[in-house]
């Protein structure tokens, strides 16, 4: 008997077929029983008629407990009624392992028993979803990359020095009493592998010791890391637009199961299309601090501070999709950035920010390019210069303009999902207090 599973009913209707999966609900009538059968790719109900199937069966089914495993053999039957469109008619069925007392229930759970639970967890309806949209989040980025002709060239996970400032280190013990610590962003390898391939990225874990709790900060995540030689600002600004709106795009084509069981607006997705506003720090400076005068921000922007997040949630509030914030004081950005030509005491960096209060999702610019400028920025962050001289080779041997961004997986997806926090949209978060499972 041929397995199939759920999301492939439609092409097997009127067959028999055997499915294996888990008991997702049971419910009872008299003589029937309806167990919902889940495999991964769906949910199917499934319909046993006592006179139908053997005692042994019947038995084995109608007090089965939820999450047991089970293989199921019956007939495939359309049912316009039925969710997914397909019912089963059960002829035959195995359980593999009867369970009791699965402990999430239909009730409502609060979010710290879910999360002590999240191997099991996964197995829910909402948290298949979310997941399901970041698998295409992924390969939307993969496929947009790809097909721009970028390499990819991954940078080290283990590394001998801070990227983005040296207070989110995550320190580990290497040999002979030396110390690494785990990947902050793999951008200053990305500038080597650029003057290498000229347009590349990297894609994988980076690591934050960040002690704050939001709802935007996991202390391990997924970062995307596109960099261009031969580029500038604006061209990073360009490649972020066409990126995200590529995404959301690919999301709205194959993810509409899963954003209606998210309950998404997918107008708010529809909107997120080219050209996306630009607006320069100083300007964005200027409209909270009008928004302070009109009693609509809690307190006066001073120039000079960065955006937090109820800043960037007023400035992103103003329009439909991202808003990219450009040129940010030097003082409040990484070593590397390249200085304004026009303006010294500004950087050439930008954030792109999301609507719907989501906040950044973007953060990258244009990198310095002189060799002078950058021994002072190394000196000025009190970074360790030997573990930089490789990168000042970059500078020494064929410097060139060149740019990039980074943008995190779990911050884009639930922002394409529309939920509330970036701990459901990995399956195993990190975060400041939760290490576990
Ligand atoms: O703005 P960030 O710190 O930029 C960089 O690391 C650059 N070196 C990237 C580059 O230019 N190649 O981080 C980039 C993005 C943020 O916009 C955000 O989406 C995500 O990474 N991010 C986090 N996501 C979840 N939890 C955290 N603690 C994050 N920190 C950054
Ligand atoms: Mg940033």
């Amino acid at each position: 008997m041929q397995q199939i599973y759920i999301n492939q009913l439609a092409e097997h209707e009127g067959e028999e077929a055997t499915l294996k999966g888990w008991l997702y609900n049971l419910r009872s009538s008299g003589k029937l029983l309806f167990p919902q059968l889940r495999d991964g790719t769906g949910v199917v109900q499934c319909v046993v008629v006592k006179k139908d199937v053997s005692p042994e069966i019947w038995e084995s089914l109608k007090s089965l407990g939820q999450e047991s495993s089970l293989i199921v053999r019956g007939r495939v039957r359309a049912d316009s009624r039925a969710p997914g469109g397909y019912e089963v008619d059960v002829t035959d069925a195995k359980v593999l392992q009867a369970t009791e007392g699965y402990p999430i229930t239909p009730k409502e759970h609060g979010t710290e028993f879910l999360m002590d639970h999240r191997h099991l967890w996964l197995r829910s309806r909402r948290q298949h979803a979310v997941i399901k949209v970041r698998h295409t989040v992924v390969r939307a980025v993969r496929d947009f990359l790809d097909d721009e002709g970028f390499t990819l060239c991954d940078a080290p996970v283990l590394t001998p020095a801070a990227c983005e400032g040296t207070t989110t280190l995550f320190e580990v013990d290497y040999f002979d009493d030396e110390k690494a610590y785990l990947t902050q962003s793999g951008q200053l390898y990305n500038e080597a592998t650029a003057a290498a391939f000229g347009k590349v990225y990297c894609f994988g874990p980076t690591f934050r010791a960040e002690k704050s709790k939001t709802r935007r900060h996991l202390t391990e995540f997924w970062m995307v890391e596109p960099e261009m030689a031969f580029a500038t600002l604006d061209d990073v600004m360009d490649l972020s637009e066409r990126f995200l709106s590529n995404i959301a795009a690919r999301v709205l084509d194959e993810r509409a199961e899963e954003l209606k069981v998210l309950e998404r607006d997918t107008a708010k997705l529809e909107s997120i299309v080219p050209p996306f506003p630009r607006l320069q720090y100083d300007e964005a400076v200027k409209i909270l601090q009008e928004g302070f005068e009109r009693g609509e921000v809690e307190t006066r922007f001073e120039w000079g501070g960065d955006l937090g997040a109820p800043d960037e949630t007023y400035l992103s509030g103003r329009y439909d999709r991202p808003l990219m914030v450009h040129r940010y004081p030097a003082a409040v950005k990484a070593f590397y950035m390249k200085r304004d030509p026009e303006r010294d005491d500004l950087a050439l960096g930008v954030d792109v920010l999301a609507p719907e209060g989501y906040g950044e999702v973007i953060g990258g610019g244009e990198r310095a390019t002189s060799l002078e400028f950058l021994e002072e920025q190394i000196k000025a962050h009190e970074l360790p210069a030997e573990a930089f001289e490789w990168y000042l080779d970059l500078r020494r041997y064929g410097s060139q303009p060149h740019a990039g961004f980074g943008m995190g997986i779990e911050r884009c997806t639930a922002w394409m999902c529309g939920i509330e926090h970036v701990r459901e949209t990995i399956p195993f978060p990190r975060m400041l207090n939760r290490l576990r499972p």
